[in-house]
């Protein structure tokens, strides 16, 4: 795999692909964990004497300039977590000729960023049109969005079909290499636990892991399916009633495989979806009427925790109740805790529980934190994901 280790970008238009796909409020940048991530490719290339050109989608824009979808904040904060000036060079179509000269003046070390690649309705078509506008801008192309890996997009995928060289950066090799590494090469005991509301979601996950893991962890909405599935009375509690054969059968591929497969002994729930609502905690399978389970409960807390103890790799993909919730964040913070403790390798998918794990302050104890939510989970259910093939192949 060619990274910008390998090629010599100086005085070279550098078009960088990143995922500055944020979460934003009034404005704000809320979670910026993103941006921080994609740093050591930018500095390392402004170090190289590159001319550095950004590029990124935000939201969903669905092919129109969307003021508020606009990646002008992540300029401003870029800007300011370099110490160097990102210039922000916006267009409604994202490349035209104020772009084009705008990257004809720059100067070895600048960098640019350009508007919200999808504020192009071709962007997540593909298409061959902007792919190649967005090549014309560059010498060389590095895909560092590895959250948006599991896209087949102009600008991750269709560019690099129009330029001479295309390589990963440091995020998305640092991505490959720790879930690579989790999943297809683990020291063991190796952990998996996945939470989350649906099974439905979580279903080539599951099988693929299964295949690999010594102990599988399942909590979240996605175990009241299992507990319905295997006759427990579950109230309320989300359930897919169209996976139930399906769990039945993960139950059964996991005896088959040797895999010690965990689901919660007990849980902690509510009689309305809400913080405030009268709480108890029951066996599992024994959940009242017009309750629901939105925490697994305290027993279960110590298995889980137990189970991950002397792991030597741990993966964990999905909270284990409503997290957001302080009164139902209990077991999710267990979790969080025993992962923050162990000597084991800790892999946290992105999305929710990288966001949990951060919420609740146990960010820097993880080994590892992808930035990637659908594309950490594609990577887990053992898919090639189509922007690293892309940049692999030249
Ligand atoms: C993500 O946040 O998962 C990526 O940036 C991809 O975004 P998308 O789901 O809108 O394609």
């Amino acid at each position: 795999k060619k990274s910008v280790d390998d090629i010599n970008v100086k005085g070279q238009k550098v078009l960088v692909r990143c995922d500055f796909n944020v979460p934003l409020q009034d404005g704000k940048i809320t979670d910026e964990n993103r941006l921080v991530a994609a740093l050591p490719t930018i500095k390392k290339l402004v170090a190289d004497g590159g001319k550095i050109i950004l590029c990124s989608h935000l939201g969903k824009p669905k092919g129109e300039p969307k003021p508020e979808l606009s990646l002008a904040p992540v300029a401003k904060r870029l800007t300011e977590l370099l110490g160097q000036e990102v210039k922000f060079v916006p267009s409604p179509v994202v490349v035209d000729d104020t772009v084009k000269a705008a990257v004809a003046d720059m100067k070895d070390g600048e960098i640019i960023l350009l508007e919200n690649t999808r504020y192009r309705a071709e962007e997540t078509k593909n298409g061959d049109e902007f792919s190649k506008e967005l090549a014309s801008l560059c010498d060389v192309f590095v895909n560092d969005a590895f959250g948006t890996a599991h896209r087949a997009h102009c600008s991750n995928v269709g560019v690099t079909k129009y330029v001479d060289t295309a390589v990963v950066g440091y995020l998305m090799q640092k991505e490959i290499d720790f879930l690579g590494n989790a999943v297809n090469n683990p020291e063991r005991p190796f952990v998996a636990i996945l939470g989350g509301a649906k099974v439905s979601s979580k279903i080539s996950v599951i099988n693929n892991l299964l295949d690999k893991v010594d102990t599988l962890i399942i909590g979240g909405g996605m175990s009241y399916t299992f507990s319905k599935a295997l006759g427990g009375h579950i109230g309320k509690s989300l359930c897919e009633d169209d996976y139930l054969q399906y769990a039945l059968d993960m139950l059964k591929k996991a005896e088959e495989k040797g895999v010690k497969l965990l689901l919660p002994v007990d849980n902690r729930i509510g009689d309305d979806f809400s913080n405030d609502c009268n709480i108890q905690i029951v066996k599992r399978g024994c959940i009242p009427d017009g309750w629901e389970g939105m925490d697994i409960g305290t027993e279960t807390e110590k298995i889980f925790c137990d189970a991950v103890k002397d792991a030597k790799t741990v993966v964990w993909n999905g909270p284990m109740g409503c997290f957001e919730m302080p009164n139902f964040a209990h077991g999710t913070e267990a979790v969080a805790k025993a992962l923050a403790d162990t000597e084991a390798t800790t892999i946290i998918g992105g999305g929710d529980s990288a966001a949990a794990v951060n919420i609740l302050g146990y960010g820097d104890k993880m080994t590892h934190i992808s930035t990637g939510g659908g594309a950490s989970l594609e990577f887990l259910e053992g898919k090639e994901l189509p922007g690293v093939a892309a940049a692999n192949d030249k």
